[in-house]
């Protein structure tokens, strides 16, 4: 079994062997560079679609990493997504919210490393009611920088999104130095914690990372986003909602990609950069649903356009140099084979998507879907705007009393 001082002997973990002068400085980091232990990764959000994913990834790797997963367990949190790896020894749930210090500090305490996850992810929901999106992504993130840095974590990776970079025109791709321009509550929480990352970076020289990746698909992702919204309803022959004239584009990267990119930048990226992770993918919405409904035999009739999303970004482009050359990182899985392994998965976890359809997301996909024109004047007049984020995060099924 391959041990955490035995990998980091290897130089495997570049930053851990890198720093080796700095544990024989610090008592706490010597113990470990000494020790016998895995790599404890302290992970937020571990519940979710792109967490649960990189969870099961780290642990099939071989034994050279442990887990602790901290969520609180939102409309989005679903440990139904880690039941394969829930009986692993080197696997630990705790409960609990970012924004709460003692909690995270408790549960954070003889962690390695830190990869954060968590946030309020959705960014209709956050057009809707954006208050528990600040108090999630960016006060979370200033919690968890706050704690990391107390506890002397040696590796803090930030998740964050191309969306920072906001709407493209055509023809344009951001690198990591593209001026920050989010459109959404949802795009300017992630600029807003990139940027607390940056300052702790720069200011108290903390060892803090942040990758953006572009729109990740995949298996266990909540059928809120676009492609689970669409592939389940075409399941049930019901109609796909295209939000304006559907010519948007995204860049689709299949999220086990994206697990590979964000180990590759938590074992071997320099500290205080960034590095963009982009699929190659970059589409019409109304392309990716053609394709989709091709390889599900269902048909162009089902195509239903409803009102657009306010403030809707036509464009993102990721230019991906920066990851490719420095840790030889590249996309794997082309749209075409990925968009038909996503369908697969959906097909096989029906049991999966029932239970997940039961809860909140049936009065959700009411409101804002099947009386979508009376719930978007509501917002755009403000009616019923929550001016603090007290209902933030609540548990799973529990937004139902608030939507109704
Ligand atoms: P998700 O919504 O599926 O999961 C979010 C998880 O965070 C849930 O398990 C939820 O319970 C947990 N959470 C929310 N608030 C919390 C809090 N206050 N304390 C503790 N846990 C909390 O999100 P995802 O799609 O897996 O995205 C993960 C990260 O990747 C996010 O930071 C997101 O901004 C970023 N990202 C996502 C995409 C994408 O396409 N999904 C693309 C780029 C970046
Ligand atoms: P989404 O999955 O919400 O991701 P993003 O964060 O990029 O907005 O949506 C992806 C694209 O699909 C975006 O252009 C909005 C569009 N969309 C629809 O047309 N209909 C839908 O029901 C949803 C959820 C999204």
């Amino acid at each position: 079994m391959l041990r955490g001082s035995e990998l980091r002997k290897s130089g495997a973990i570049g930053w851990l062997t890198s720093r080796r002068t700095g544990c024989q400085r610090r008592s706490r980091e010597r113990r470990r560079c000494q020790g016998d232990s895995l790599v404890k990764i302290f992970i937020t959000g571990g519940a979710g679609f792109i967490g649960s994913n990189f969870i099961r990834h780290v642990l099939s790797l071989g034994d050279s990493y442990a887990v602790v997963n901290f969520d609180k367990l939102t409309y989005a949190g679903n440990l139904a997504n880690l039941q394969s790896v829930a009986g692993d020894p080197r696997y630990q749930f705790v409960k609990g919210d970012i924004c709460d210090p003692d909690a995270v500090t408790q549960a954070m305490r003889g962690c390695d490393v830190v990869v954060h996850f968590a946030a309020e992810s959705h960014v209709d929901r956050s057009i809707y009611e954006p208050a528990p999106v600040i108090q999630t992504n960016i006060t979370g993130t200033f919690i968890l920088l706050q704690v990391a840095r107390t506890l002397s974590v040696q590796r803090f990776l930030h998740v964050s999104t191309d969306e920072v970079y906001g709407d493209l025109s055509p023809g344009v791709s951001a690198d990591e130095n593209f001026a920050l321009q989010p459109s959404s509550p949802y795009s300017a929480s992630k600029a807003g914690a990139d940027l607390l990352v940056r300052s702790f970076v720069r200011t108290y020289r903390f060892p803090a990372l942040i990758t953006r990746s572009s729109n990740n698909y995949g298996p266990y992702q909540f059928p809120e986003k676009f492609l689970p919204l669409m592939i389940t309803n075409a399941f049930g022959n019901k109609p796909l909602p295209v939000y304006g004239d559907g010519r948007q584009q995204r860049d689709w990267l299949y999220v086990e990609d994206n697990c590979r990119g964000i180990l590759a930048v938590l074992e071997r990226g320099r500290d205080g950069e960034t590095y963009n992770i982009g699929g190659n993918e970059v589409l019409e919405n109304l392309e990716v649903i053609s394709r989709l409904l091709k390889l599900m035999g269902k048909p162009e009739s089902l195509i239903t356009s409803v009102a657009d999303r306010p403030g809707h970004d036509r464009r993102y482009a990721l230019d991906c140099t920066k990851i490719e050359k420095e840790l030889h990182w590249r996309p794997h899985i082309q749209l075409d084979s990925g968009l038909e392994q996503t369908v697969n998965w959906y097909r096989e976890h029906a049991d999966w998507v029932e239970a997940v359809r039961r809860g909140e997301y049936r009065t959700y996909y009411a409101k804002y879907y099947e009386h979508r024109n009376s719930a978007l004047e509501a917002v755009m007049s403000a009616e019923g705007t929550s001016l603090t984020s007290g209902a933030a995060g609540e548990e799973r099924g529990s937004r139902k009393d608030r939507t109704n």
